[in-house]
């Protein structure tokens, strides 16, 4: 049995692309292995220092965790912030960090780009406190989305310095995973590459969006003008939509499309139409879920203090050894 641990920021609701990309990988998880799934709300604190709406936030990403299929008896799920063992890891970690590679981390440079007017030192660390979180419960796989892979290299390369430099293998080497397949990358109606919360109005389909919200933001995703000549190659607003039918849509549906493309015989709305359907479907119970597991404060509290509790006993057993090997005196 090997250990999993994976986040999601609690910055906003979740999307097809935390479904596809993340969640999905980790629900196939749950049941065989030794699984710590969190909300990362001191991530969130790196572009949101200061929200009317934290708590809420925090509240909603745990709901739809857990109506998407996130089972608290198989499972660990707590937030971040409630296991203080992860932030002195994360200080600790930050000791074998460089400030040249934190430098060179792609998202850093997209969140400075972003965010002009906020480059804290939070941003900088970033991948050092994503770290934390995962080796603090030595986790070996890490179920999440191709954009989260750079940050898999980073946290090895400071799990593998620390074991190096205090000459003992504390930590084993974390992997981004997804069943032997590639990672995934699901991408916006935006006829941009990646659908993402803080990206434009109408770029994400939310699990929790009503089917009116879901048509109106598929029927406005971005097309072209059509084909020009039969079996062309797709340019890349038009392969995102065949992309994500592929996650909500039958296989009949597909090749369907890909025929009329193939003889330029397609019509935009028509697939815009079938592919807002096939997410409203996909959603549909899920919604329903959200609704139900949202009302029920009790169960809600109940799973976020038990999770607590269980990480924080997971954390405190690595944190001691941690001090241990660095030689704090207890
Ligand atoms: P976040 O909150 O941006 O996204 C959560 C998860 O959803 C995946 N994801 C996607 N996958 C495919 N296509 C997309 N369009 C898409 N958008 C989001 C992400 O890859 C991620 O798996 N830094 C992390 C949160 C985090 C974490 C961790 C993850 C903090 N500590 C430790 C794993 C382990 C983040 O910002 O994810």
């Amino acid at each position: 049995m090997e250990t999993v641990v994976s986040g999601i920021r609690s910055t906003g609701n979740l999307h097809l692309g935390n479904y596809f990309g993340a969640i999905r990988n980790f629900i196939k998880m749950q049941h065989e292995h030794r699984c710590f799934f969190f909300i990362a709300d001191l991530h969130a604190l790196t572009t949101h220092p200061k929200s009317d709406q934290f708590k809420q936030s925090v509240r909603n990403v745990l709901v739809e965790y857990l109506a998407a299929g996130i089972d608290p008896k198989a499972c660990t799920i707590y937030i971040q912030s409630d296991v203080p063992e992860i932030s002195e890891l994360y200080l600790l970690m930050n000791m074998v960090a460089y400030v040249g590679e934190l430098e060179r981390c792609t998202s850093f440079k997209e969140k400075i780009r972003k965010h002009p007017d906020n480059i804290n030192a939070g941003l900088l660390t970033y991948p050092v406190l994503m770290a934390a979180d995962i080796i603090i419960h030595k986790a070996s796989k890490v179920p999440v989305g191709k954009d989260q892979e750079q940050h898999l290299e980073m946290a090895r390369n400071f799990a593998n310095r620390f074991n190096h430099l205090y000459g003992k293998e504390v930590f084993p080497e974390p992997y981004a995973y997804n069943f032997g397949e590639a990672l995934v990358k699901v991408p916006g109606l935006d006829g941009s590459g990646k659908m993402g919360k803080s990206e434009g109005e109408g770029n994400a389909v939310f699990l929790n969006d009503s089917p009116e919200v879901i048509r109106k933001k598929v029927m406005k995703a971005v097309t072209d003008s059509g084909p020009s000549a039969p079996n062309q190659e797709k340019p890349e607003a038009i392969r995102n939509l065949f992309n994500l039918m592929e996650l909500v849509s039958s296989k009949d549906t597909i090749e369907h499309f890909e025929t009329q493309w193939d003889q330029c015989s397609i019509r935009y709305g028509d697939l815009k139409k079938q592919l807002a359907e096939d997410m409203v479907t996909f959603c549909a119970p899920l919604r329903e879920k959200i609704a139900e597991i949202g009302a029920n404060e009790s169960y809600l509290n109940a799973v976020i203090e038990e999770g607590a509790a269980k990480a924080r006993a997971s954390a405190r057993k690595t944190l001691d050894e941690v001090r241990a090997v660095i030689g704090f005196a207890r």
